[in-house]
């Protein structure tokens, strides 16, 4: 089990809804109303749109589509067209989360929140849109992470020692011309 960054803590505020990737896996991210910042798959067990479409309601997500409710543990708690819950219980694959060093991580096994965050796979924060990190960065560097607008998240492949090092000089050319 990995652990990425996936957000900046400090980006997720209450009520708001962030969307994320750790690798090629889509992510919301939302803070519930207990503090909590939940990491799940962005991806409805309903119909598959996508829940960072939906609203963030505090001790509640609700799904864009049709409106269901789900909790801070991911467990949907009312369906409105049945008027209450479901039979079964149904759920927001949910990742395991942990808050350090300013950031959101996040492992790449689908699990209870409760569990270690493992390893740390640390990427690189470049304060440039990802237009301009792109042209900076040669193509051995396959895993590039949009991150907003302004800012890209760039995940080292090869070797994370070196990688790390030759994102950081670009990072700092970058964010200081
Ligand atoms: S697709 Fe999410 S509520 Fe129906």
């Amino acid at each position: 089990m990995t652990s990425y960054v996936v957000a900046l803590e400090k980006d997720v505020r209450p009520n708001s809804i962030v969307r994320s990737m750790m690798g090629d896996t889509p992510l919301v991210i939302w803070r519930g109303s207990s503090g909590a910042i939940h990491v799940w798959l962005d991806c409805c067990p309903h119909r598959s749109v996508r829940l960072s479409a939906g609203r963030n309601m505090g001790d509640y997500l609700e799904g864009v589509y049709h409106g269901w409710r789900f909790d801070e543990t991911g467990l949907v708690t009312l369906v409105p067209a049945l008027q209450g819950r479901p039979s079964e219980d149904i759920r927001a694959t949910v990742y395991s989360t942990a808050l350090a060093d300013g950031f959101v991580w996040a492992s790449d096994d689908a699990c209870t929140p409760a569990e270690s965050a493992g390893e740390p796979c640390y990427p690189v924060h470049i304060a440039a849109p990802i237009d301009q990190v792109r042209q900076q960065v040669d193509t051995a560097v396959d895993h590039l992470t949009p991150w907003g607008t302004q800012e890209t998240m760039v995940y080292p492949t090869g070797n994370p020692e070196q990688r790390r090092a030759e994102l950081s000089a670009i990072r700092l050319r970058l964010e200081e011309s």
